[in-house]
């Protein structure tokens, strides 16, 4: 196949929905081989059956390092190598109102959020820095960039990953290692009903549609995005074209972040 990523190894965590669904089939797509790993046995292992040979669906918790060096090195052991790692998967926090958050919920989400990006970077590193480098990308979020009311614990999750990726893009370039982050916004996925435990169908309902309201507000680009726009932001900084490029915090998120959008021409 004529791509830069054939023969490629690339894991991405929290592959088996949303933006990292739509990461993996592009990998695939662009002839990499993929290992999607996620902590949703059912979703996963169906879509690797869906995705065939080139996807290989791995159930880890990445709040556990252990599980994390295990899929490092099953992957290696698997399929010969790793190219690229995706440290996709995150949890978002309740929509309590600060006052009424719920901070026993930190733990779980930090663990999730900040050290399952961690130990991805850091067991994936570890494998790259001794086979001639390679390319890693961190999801953060326009809330980790930005600052906003609500999910607080997301948020500090968030803003640990844009200074760790930076960070550790430093200290990782000398391995000829890159390590970037993408923080989305506008991208409708089930990442809103992990915020939402205890609430109705019709409430879950009820936020998504007042959350897409306030994000077509204040997006400058009028349709909203889609989990692939990301992917394509993903495969951009892992593959050659970014060779250049360590340590930047892309948004993809239609324009959000850079400022207010004009009034509407009805
Ligand atoms: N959708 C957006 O607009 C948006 C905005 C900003 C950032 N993001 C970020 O994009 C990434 C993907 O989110 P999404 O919107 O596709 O959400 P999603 O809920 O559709 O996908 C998240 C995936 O991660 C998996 N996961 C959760 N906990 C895990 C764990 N402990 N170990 C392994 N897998 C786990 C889930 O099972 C799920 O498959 C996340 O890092 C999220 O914070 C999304």
């Amino acid at each position: 196949m004529n791509s830069e990523f054939a023969g490629k190894v690339v894991v991405v965590t929290g592959g088996a929905s949303g933006i990292g669904r739509a990461t993996v089939e592009l990998f695939r797509e662009l002839g990499a081989t993929v290992m999607l790993a996620d902590v949703d046995r059912d979703r996963g292992e169906q879509l690797a059956g869906e995705l065939g040979e080139r996807v290989e669906f791995r159930q880890v918790d990445v709040g556990r390092p252990d599980q994390v060096e295990t899929l490092v090195s099953h992957t290696v052991e698997r399929w010969g190598g790793l190219h690229v790692m995706v440290n996709n998967a995150a949890v978002s926090s309740p929509l309590a109102r600060f006052l009424d958050d719920d901070l026993s919920a930190f733990e779980r989400i930090m663990s999730v959020n900040v050290l399952g990006v961690m130990a991805g970077t850091q067991c994936a590193a570890r494998h790259m820095a001794r086979n001639g480098g390679g390319a890693i990308v961190n999801m953060t979020s326009i809330g980790g960039t930005q600052a906003g009311g609500g999910v607080m614990i997301y948020r500090a999750s968030k803003a640990a990953v844009v200074q760790f990726t930076k960070s550790v893009a430093i200290e990782l370039a000398r391995n000829d290692i890159r390590v970037n982050a993408i923080a989305p916004g506008n991208i409708p996925t089930s990442l809103l009903a992990s915020s939402a435990a205890g609430m109705s169908e019709q409430e879950i309902e009820r936020q998504e549609r007042a959350v897409r309201e306030v994000m077509r507000k204040n997006r400058p680009l009028p349709r909203e995005g889609t989990p692939a726009d990301v992917a394509e932001a993903v495969a951009y900084l892992a593959g050659d074209r970014a060779r250049y490029v360590t340590g930047v915090v892309l948004p993809v998120d239609g324009g959000t972040s850079a400022g207010k959008p004009l009034p509407r021409r009805e």
